[in-house]
């Protein structure tokens, strides 16, 4: 089994990436293999719409969209962290996941996700809900801790010292880990119906 971890901040080894590090030590116990994903600090395009990849599967940019959709699809589930910016997840980094999950957020089907933010004071609430966004418009299982998932600090060892944000971090690294180790062994798989034609109306009757 393995998780892909999303550092959507431009520090590598920043608040995001503290958090990200302390649910990567539960998996890792737990056996769970990680793959990290960093979105870097070069400029990132957003979706021009162009709905190319609706034919194509793949994103018109040639930059790491392509990259962390591949790695998406490869991933048994994944967490994706952001800094909370204005009370949001990162522009950047949403502007790589609204390319990433339009070309290819069909194939990330019943894989299980957790969003988790780092904010200095306020606003983790919307950009938690901000990525949730993704994962629930795309029929992923969203891995649940014991609060919204957030931590406080400006700097990676203020994160540290939010205990109970470290603890929300390690109870969802537990719960990724179970949800993982009963689908493997398959007690609660998640059982495969004939799919619905989708419907969509764009509110017009
Ligand atoms: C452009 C910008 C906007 C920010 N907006 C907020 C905010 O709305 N609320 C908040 O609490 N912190 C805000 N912060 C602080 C960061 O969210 C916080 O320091 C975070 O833990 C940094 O994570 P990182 O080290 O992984 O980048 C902002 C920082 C920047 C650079």
């Amino acid at each position: 089994m393995n998780v892909l971890l999303i550092n959507g901040s431009p520090h590598p080894k920043g608040c995001t990436h503290t958090a990200l590090s302390e649910i990567e030590k539960v998996l890792q116990r737990h056996k769970i293999e990680t793959t990290r994903f960093h979105i870097g600090r070069k400029a990132i395009h957003g979706c021009i719409a162009c709905r190319k990849c609706q034919k194509t599967g793949k994103c018109v940019f040639q930059d790491n969209a392509n990259t962390c959709a591949d790695l998406i699809r490869k991933a048994d589930a994944l967490v994706v962290g952001s800094p909370v910016y204005y009370a949001s997840a990162n522009g950047a980094l949403c502007a790589l996941l609204d390319r990433v999950f339009f070309s290819a957020g069909q194939d990330f089907r019943n894989k299980p996700a957790a969003a988790i933010v780092s904010c200095r004071r306020g606003g983790a609430s919307a950009a938690f809900d901000r990525l949730n966004k993704y994962f629930t418009i795309s029929e992923m299982p969203v891995v649940s801790s014991l609060y919204w998932n957030a931590v406080h600090g400006n700097t990676p060892e203020e994160v540290a010292q939010d205990a109970e944000g470290m603890q929300v971090m390690r109870t969802l690294g537990r719960n990724m880990a179970a949800l993982l180790e009963n689908l493997k062994t398959g007690k609660s798989k998640i059982p495969s119906e004939k799919r619905e034609a989708r419907v969509m109306t764009n509110f017009i009757r």
